[in-house]
C-alpha cells in the first residue's frame, strides 16, 4: 500500500488549471509532481514551483509516473489526454465537459471502466458542503415529494469575452459552457432528467451561439423543472453570483435555484427552507428556517476526493459516468432547441 501524499500532475495550466495547482500545493494529502502544458508560461510556473515540466502527457508518462493526473486542457483535448493517462493506467480527474460530444465522452468513460482505472469529472460544485447539505435534506424527506424545480443563470458577459472566436461559434455558448454546471447540480439534487424541451435566441449579440435559452426539464421522478439562461442580462441571479464560490465574482444575497416539495421549498444557496408550520394551506402563515452549513472550497474538497479515490478509501463524488450523463442532458437541450420538439435524454 502506497503511503505519503498522493503524487499528482496537472495537464493544462490555464485559468482553471492554475487553481487546481494552487489547491494541490495547499492540500496536505497531495503533492504536485509535474505540469504538462506546452506554453512557456507553464514552464515558468513549473520552474517557480520546483516541479517537472513536460510538453505532453506522452512525454510525461515516458519519464515519470505520478499517481493521478488532473486534466484542465481545452475541451477538444480531453479525450486524447484522458486516453494518454489510461494507456499508463493513471487515474484522471477531467474538467467539465468530459468531452466536446457525447459519443467521445462515452468512449472515454467505457475505456476507463473496462480497465478499472478511476475517472472523475470536474463538476466541483457537488463538493460544496452547502450542496451536500441540500441533498441530505432532500434525501431525508424534509421537502416531502419534489414537485417543481426552478433555476436561473442570468448574468452579463463583457463584449471582450467574445474576442476569442471560438466563444462566438457553435460548440460554445452559455448552455454548453455554464448551464452544464447547473444541470449537474440539479441531477445530483433531484435525480435523473429524462426529457427536455427548449428554445434559444441570439437576438442581442447576433452570434452563432445563443445568448438566451428557456428550458423545461422532465425528471425521472415526475418532477418538472424550468431553467432560464442568459449571459446578456444585468442581473444578480446565478450560482456564480450567489454561491460565493469564486471570489472573482461579486456576491449577491439572492437565490439561484428553488426546489419545491409537498412539505416545503428550499432556496439555494441560502438554504432557506420555507414551509407552513401549522397547516399546508396558502391561508396559513409561511415560515422560513435558514439551515446552516460550513463553507469550504469545493475545488479543495475535489482534490481531496481524488486523492482518496486513488488510495482506494473513497468513491468518486462525480464519476466519469456522471459527467457523461450530465453531458447527455446538455446535448438533448441543444437538440430540443434546434428541433422545437421534446427530446429524450
Ligand atoms: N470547473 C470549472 O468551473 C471550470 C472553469 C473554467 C474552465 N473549466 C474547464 O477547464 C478546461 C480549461 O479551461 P481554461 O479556461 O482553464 O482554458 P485555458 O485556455 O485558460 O487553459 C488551457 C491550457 O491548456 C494548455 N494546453 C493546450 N493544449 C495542451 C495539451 N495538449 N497538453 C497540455 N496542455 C495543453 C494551454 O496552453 C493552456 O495553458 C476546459 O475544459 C473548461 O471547460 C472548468
Amino acid at each position: 500500500m502506497t503511503s505519503g501524499p498522493v503524487q499528482l500532475a496537472v495537464a493544462g495550466a490555464g485559468l482553471i488549471g492554475r487553481r487546481h495547482i494552487e489547491q494541490i500545493v495547499a492540500c496536505p494529502e497531495a503533492v504536485l509532481t509535474a505540469i504538462v502544458d506546452p506554453a512557456p508560461a507553464a514552464r515558468d510556473l513549473a520552474q517557480s514551483l520546483g516541479v517537472r515540466w513536460f510538453l505532453s502527457l506522452d512525454d510525461m508518462t515516458a519519464q515519470d509516473r505520478p499517481e493521478g493526473v488532473v486534466i484542465a486542457t481545452p475541451n477538444q483535448m480531453h479525450v486524447a489526454n484522458g486516453l494518454a493517462c489510461l494507456s499508463a493506467l493513471l487515474p484522471a480527474l477531467i474538467e467539465k465537459p468530459l468531452a466536446d460530444d457525447v459519443a467521445a465522452a462515452q468512449t472515454l468513460v467505457e475505456a476507463f471502466e473496462r480497465a478499472g482505472v478511476p475517472l472523475l469529472t470536474g463538476h466541483h460544485r457537488r463538493h460544496n458542503p452547502m450542496i451536500q447539505h441540500a441533498k441530505a435534506e432532500i434525501d431525508n424527506g424534509r421537502l416531502g415529494r419534489i414537485v417543481a424545480i426552478n433555476g436561473l443563470f442570468w448574468l452579463i458577459k463583457p463584449n471582450d469575452y467574445f474576442d476569442a472566436a471560438w466563444r462566438r461559434e457553435t460548440g460554445a455558448g452559455p448552455v454548453l459552457i455554464n448551464l452544464i454546471h447547473d444541470i449537474d447540480l440539479l441531477r445530483f439534487l433531484c435525480g435523473d432528467i429524462v426529457a427536455v424541451q427548449a428554445a434559444q435566441s441570439s437576438r442581442v449579440r447576433g452570434y452563432a451561439v445563443e445568448d438566451t435559452a428557456a428550458i423545461i426539464l422532465h425528471f425521472a421522478s415526475g418532477a418538472l423543472g424550468t431553467f432560464s439562461v442568459s449571459d446578456t442580462v444585468q442581473a444578480p441571479w446565478s450560482y456564480e453570483f450567489t454561491s460565493g464560490e469564486n471570489p472573482a465574482y461579486s456576491r449577491t444575497q439572492e437565490s439561484c435555484y428553488q426546489i419545491g416539495g409537498t412539505q416545503g421549498s428550499l432556496a439555494i444557496p441560502q438554504l432557506d427552507l420555507w414551509h407552513h408550520p401549522d397547516a399546508a394551506s396558502w391561508w396559513s402563515p409561511i415560515a422560513r428556517e435558514r439551515l446552516s452549513y460550513e463553507m469550504q472550497d469545493p475545488l479543495a474538497r475535489q482534490i481531496a476526493n481524488f486523492c482518496a479515490v486513488i488510495r482506494g478509501t473513497a468513491a468518486p463524488i462525480v464519476s466519469g459516468r456522471e459527467g457523461l450523463n450530465t453531458l447527455r442532458v446538455i446535448a438533448a437541450i441543444k437538440r430540443a432547441a434546434a428541433s422545437g420538439a421534446s427530446e429524450q435524454v
